[in-house]
């Protein structure tokens, strides 16, 4: 009985004009498991294209009517499947032909003769490959709507632009400097991305205010690191960023709020992404206040240590800053933001 939980077997599309060769090709990949539409020439290869969307094609180069070099070409022109990965099968194997197929851009080639262990491992490997790149794409997409969303929510609050890219690239060259693990980079990642998002139930004449809040207000302010936290639980992939979003505002001392937690009961992204948003509404404009210079912001963040900031934390924020990260970083988005006004 096939497994519920198996991924269905992956299509392949075969192209090749030697008949013998086609079968013998067929039987390897149907034995593999794989779903094979065999085709003698490019010219069949397009219609079964026009029905059908494999997950891979595997394609001879010489074939009369329409040979490997030419179907790859017309292939990469049909807009949903310009991303199928292809592999040129070469008897010729030549280095001009290799050189043709790399140079069109063909994701790989086999040289026959070929073994049946050679083809499978192609195959597979060329797939996984494909795999990866959607879910690192499917990633990309994610984090691009992310950003887009929360840049959406800045804007209503005067910030400068790229707020959220700035804080996520700065918070990412600490947490290197502090030699953190992938997983916890992305975990920060998304924090930093997603940290003012509770600022949404926050009404703009208290976001943009230039005077002082009065209580009420400040106390709504106060509560967005938990509103932005109750927004996102529920969504799997986003709630590690969750303890982020919430102790944001958070301060070594226990000064901070929504809790007033201090020190190490602080989580540790929490606590990183503390000291770059501070810089950055430091040096960037706000309805409050003025932007002050860079090093201005560097020395405040270092006199806060162990007061609003876990101090082996600046001392990581320090070494990036002495080293020129942190201004080359301002620089660039000060670079973009001038190349988007003018
Ligand atoms: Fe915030």
């Amino acid at each position: 009985m096939p497994d519920a939980n198996q991924k269905p077997a992956a299509h392949l599309l075969v192209v090749e004009d030697d008949p013998a060769m086609l079968i013998a090709l067929r039987d390897i990949l149907e034995s593999a498991g794989y779903v094979v539409s065999p085709a003698p020439n490019g010219q069949v290869a397009l219609e079964i294209l026009g029905r059908e969307r494999p997950n891979l094609i595997l394609s001879d180069i010489s074939m009369p009517i329409m040979d490997g070099i030419e179907l790859f070409d017309s292939v990469r022109r049909i807009p949903d499947a310009a991303t199928i990965p292809f592999i040129f099968l070469t008897a010729r194997g030549t280095r001009e032909d290799i050189f043709a197929a790399k140079s069109l851009g063909a994701d790989d080639y086999i040289t026959k003769p070929i073994t049946s262990q050679e083809l499978l491992a192609a195959v597979r490997a060329r797939l996984q490959r494909t795999d990866e790149l959607l879910v690192a794409q499917l990633k990309a997409a994610y984090k691009a709507s992310l950003r887009a969303l929360a840049n959406a929510i800045e804007s209503r609050d005067q910030y400068t632009r790229y707020h959220v890219e700035r804080v996520n690239a700065y918070a990412q060259a600490v947490a290197r400097e502090l030699a953190w693990p992938e997983d916890r980079l992305e975990t920060l990642e998304f924090g930093a991305i997603l940290h003012d998002i509770g600022k949404i139930s926050i009404p703009e004449a208290i976001l943009r205010k230039t005077g002082p809040l009065s209580k009420d207000e400040w106390a709504e302010m106060r509560e967005h690191p938990r509103v932005g936290a109750r927004m996102i639980e529920g969504i799997p992939y986003l709630a590690p960023a969750v303890p982020t979003i919430r102790a944001h505002h958070e301060r070594w001392d226990g000064s901070g709020y929504p809790e007033g937690v201090r020190e190490t009961a602080i989580p540790e992204t929490a606590r990183l992404l503390a000291i770059v948003d501070a810089f950055d509404a430091m040096t960037s404009d706000r309805p409050y206040h003025s932007a002050v210079t860079a090093d201005q912001a560097h020395t405040e963040i270092t006199t806060q240590s162990g007061r609003l900031f876990d101090p082996a934390m600046v001392d990581a924020f320090d070494r990036c800053y002495q080293r020129g990260d942190v201004v080359r970083i301002l620089r660039t988005y000060q670079a973009l933001d001038a190349g988007k006004s003018s």
